[in-house]
């Protein structure tokens, strides 16, 4: 294929994405002559589709919602992060012609918590609210910084112990329902429910959250999410929602395509100035 390198998002929908202005931002900062590009896959053909892109000389792929578990198997290899996550949300054409899946989101997190916003994880006690797949992909990341406890909570208790179960291994980390949270107010609490998304707020008590508590919304939107309005409220010391976790995770992408690691700041100045 001639021309710049191609990338793109795959999702569906996706034409919402704010990754090829995040990207376009990050390739022009860099010098990299590269093309990225919103594909709105159908769920039937995203296999073929994704195989396409490559076959066809495509270099590299996100991948968003609803497919970030069917990219698994388009993987011949997946990181650690990915396994821990299991889930894919960037695919690499690597120079033997296999394809490496990877998943940044993750670190986009620990990224966004620990460089941008400074708050340290290492020793602290920290909340994860939520037991889905974005819940789990942030827990090796953060369970490698080594909090003193990560307990996971979730509407439905049992989705919240099994989560913590598969990453035993990996740390103090325990599962409990909204209704059995120890009492106490946490370092850290982060919202990885899709509750944000309808405006809902997880019914957690409120003790959990204390005026030194760093509250972290994964969801974003315009303006703040109901979670951080009520983090804020509850008089939290500071509370963000996820707009840094979603440009530093694209950054960790950039950096696996191009072996350059973009400066985030500048982006996430022009998004929060549009
Ligand atoms: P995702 O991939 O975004 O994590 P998911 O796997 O469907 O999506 O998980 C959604 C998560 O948000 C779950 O933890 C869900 O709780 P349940 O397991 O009890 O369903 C949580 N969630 C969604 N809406 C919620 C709400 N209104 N209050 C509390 N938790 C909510």
């Amino acid at each position: 294929m001639n021309g710049p390198d191609q990338y793109g998002v795959v999702g569906h929908p996706v034409a919402h994405s704010l990754s090829p202005f995040i990207h376009s931002m990050f390739a022009r900062q860099t010098g990299q002559s590269m093309s990225y590009r919103l594909f709105d896959f159908a769920p039937e053909a995203f296999q073929e589709r994704v195989a396409a892109f490559f076959a066809e000389g495509g270099h590299g792929l996100n991948i968003t919602l609803p497919y970030k578990i069917a990219a698994l198997e388009r993987a011949d290899e997946l990181t650690s992060r990915a396994q821990h996550a299991g889930a894919v949300n960037t695919l690499a054409m690597r120079s033997d012609g296999t394809i490496l899946g990877d998943n940044t989101d993750g670190v986009g997190l620990t990224q966004d918590l620990c460089v941008n916003q400074r708050v340290v994880v290492t020793r602290r006690r920290v909340l994860v609210i939520g037991a889905g797949g974005a819940a789990r992909g942030v827990l090796a990341p953060l369970l490698a910084l080594e909090p003193e406890v990560l307990v996971i909570t979730n509407r439905t208790a049992d989705r919240a112990k099994a989560l913590a179960a598969a990453f035993a291994q990996l740390g103090n980390v325990q599962g409990v329902g909204f209704r059995n949270i120890a009492d106490g107010f946490y370092d850290i609490v982060i919202n990885a429910t899709s509750a944000s998304l309808t405006g809902e707020i997880p019914d957690v008590p409120v003790a959990v959250i204390g005026p030194e508590t760093f509250c972290y919304d994964m969801a974003y939107g315009k303006g703040d999410t109901a979670f951080v309005r009520w983090c804020v409220e509850l008089g939290c010391r500071a509370a963000v929602s996820g707009w840094g976790m979603l440009v530093e995770q694209a950054a960790e992408s950039f950096r696996l395509w191009r072996g350059v690691r973009p400066l985030t700041r500048p982006v996430l100045s022009a998004l929060s100035a549009s």
